[in-house]
């Protein structure tokens, strides 16, 4: 297999030689032959790793910060009616049998609350923040319906469905028909510069393989349910317009980021997935994951595969408003380098830790809201994993505006602030640019998950 890849030209940082020698081990990439389709893909998105990675992340983080400063602000002062604070008081769904449309967190507040969504959907593309900022998925490209739920011929697709949508040249925003159960014979391979967008619709990727981002460059997956992802056993599977590979066996991932730039998740709804629900691994950067909800998993998200794969060091994912809800254990995430700023998500329930990771990852965790489960010694929110603490007291874990319950506490260590040059005057310094404190995640990840939306009101 080796061979295959001393042609890649000469586009060889260090780097890249490390990361190309160890895709030769079992955590391969699920291509059964690197062909010169696949050598190609693969070294083209090496260069949009180098190219995505931001040198100055603390521009980034403050950047979102500043934007939920100024959301909640305009919720808070405009709409905050006696009604709407009651609502969100007595829960998540209540609110939603009212009209009304609240958002407080700055990524839905760009686009939810409008009646006319379905005629501006590509609107959602300005709304990303975090990481994954630049990713606008299919918006240059024309909308594509899926109105058939079948996925009976790998090799050639049949018009309407979903993979052929995502096999597809060129720019796609792809939308559905009406809703539906899509199972999955063998995992979806999806190309660069797509959307998936589940709106008004109810679209369950289930029972089947899952979704495989590999090698390819800026797609938003939104507002779909991906559920009890099992694992597949590969085969002749179309992964372009003019290419078929042979893949390996998939292990059930959810949604699998290989060597993947730009990509944003948002509003997906995940529920048992075999291995992980979402994995970013060998070189995958400029994520984000946001106002997604998790349910019933061991491993959530694991961020960098191998302690060899230092391509990882260019990893940086931003998590944010999402939901960590019942019966997780651990990993939200799992960090292996890069820089992983976790902020403003609700962690109601986790059986081992939340957060963890080795090989020195930096993880900003701002603004989180953490209840510790019952078990006394599964308090702690961090993990360090096989390193003493004379190499681990060096990392840089930081936690800022953080909200504590039954417990609950995180380990820091490092230095503040030392994993980022001072970013040049990024945003207004009337903000000062704090995280929004953890008291509030409730409000700002209350409608994690799914969103029900019909067209003409808002969603
Ligand atoms: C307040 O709510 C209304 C809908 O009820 C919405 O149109 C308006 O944009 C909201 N204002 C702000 C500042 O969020
Ligand atoms: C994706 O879109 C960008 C911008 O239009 C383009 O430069 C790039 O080549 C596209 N990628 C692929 C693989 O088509
Ligand atoms: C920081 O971020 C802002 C907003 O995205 C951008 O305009 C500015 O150029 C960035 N500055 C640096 C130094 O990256």
């Amino acid at each position: 297999m080796t061979s295959a890849f001393l042609n890649i030209g000469s586009y060889l940082f260090v780097f890249c030689l490390s990361f190309l020698a160890t895709l030769t081990s079992p955590a391969g990439a699920n291509v059964a032959v690197f062909d010169d389709y696949w050598t190609q893909r693969q070294s083209d998105a090496l260069k949009q790793t180098m190219a995505s990675f931001d040198p100055n992340p603390l521009n980034v983080t403050d950047h979102l910060n500043y934007h939920a400063a100024l959301a909640m602000d305009a919720t808070e002062s405009v709409n905050n009616t006696r009604r709407e604070l009651s609502q969100v008081r007595n829960g998540r769904k209540l609110r939603k049998r009212s009209r009304k449309c609240v958002a407080y967190n700055p990524i839905d507040k760009c686009w939810r609350c409008n009646g006319d969504w379905e005629k501006n959907r590509k609107k959602l593309a300005d709304c990303v923040l975090g990481f994954g900022r630049k990713t606008t998925g299919g918006k240059d490209g024309p909308f594509y319906v899926v109105n058939d739920p079948s996925d009976d011929d790998l090799i050639n697709p049949k018009p309407g469905t979903l993979r052929h949508a995502v096999t597809r040249d060129g720019p796609l925003w792809i939308i559905f028909g009406s809703s539906m159960i899509i199972k999955l014979q063998q995992e979806l391979i999806i190309t660069s510069n797509k959307t998936i967008d589940g709106r008004g619709a109810r679209v369950y990727i289930m029972e089947g393989a899952g979704l495989t981002v590999q090698f390819v460059n800026n797609v938003i997956i939104h507002n779909i349910y991906v559920k009890h992802v099992v694992p597949k056993s590969g085969g002749l599977i179309r992964d372009s317009e003019q290419h078929i590979g042979l893949r390996t066996v998939s292990d059930g991932d959810g949604i699998s980021l290989f060597g993947a730039t730009n990509v944003w998740i948002d509003h997906v709804s995940m529920t048992r997935c075999s291995d992980g629900m979402i994995d970013a691994i060998l070189g995958s950067t400029a994520i984000t994951i946001s106002n997604s909800h998790f349910t019933d998993h061991e491993e959530v998200m694991l961020f960098g595969a191998n302690d060899k794969h230092v391509i990882d060091k260019k990893m940086q994912i931003t998590v944010a408003f999402n939901h960590f809800g019942k019966r997780l254990d651990q990993r939200m995430p799992r960090c292996r380098f890069g820089t992983i700023h976790v902020v403003n998500n609700d962690y109601t329930h986790w059986e081992m830790y939340a957060i963890g990771g080795n090989m020195n990852p930096t993880i900003i965790s701002q603004g989180n809201r953490f209840i510790a489960p019952p078990n006394e010694r599964a308090r702690q929110v961090t993990k360090r994993e096989y390193t003493p603490y004379s190499a681990w007291k060096m990392w840089n874990w930081q936690s800022e505006g953080d909200y504590f319950l039954n417990g609950a506490y995180f380990v820091q260590s490092g230095r503040q602030n030392a994993w980022s040059p001072k970013p040049v005057n990024p945003v207004p310094r009337k903000f000062a640019i704090r995280p929004q404190p953890g008291k509030m995640v409730r409000k700002l990840t209350m409608d994690a998950g799914v969103l029900g939306c019909k067209p003409g009101t808002a969603c």
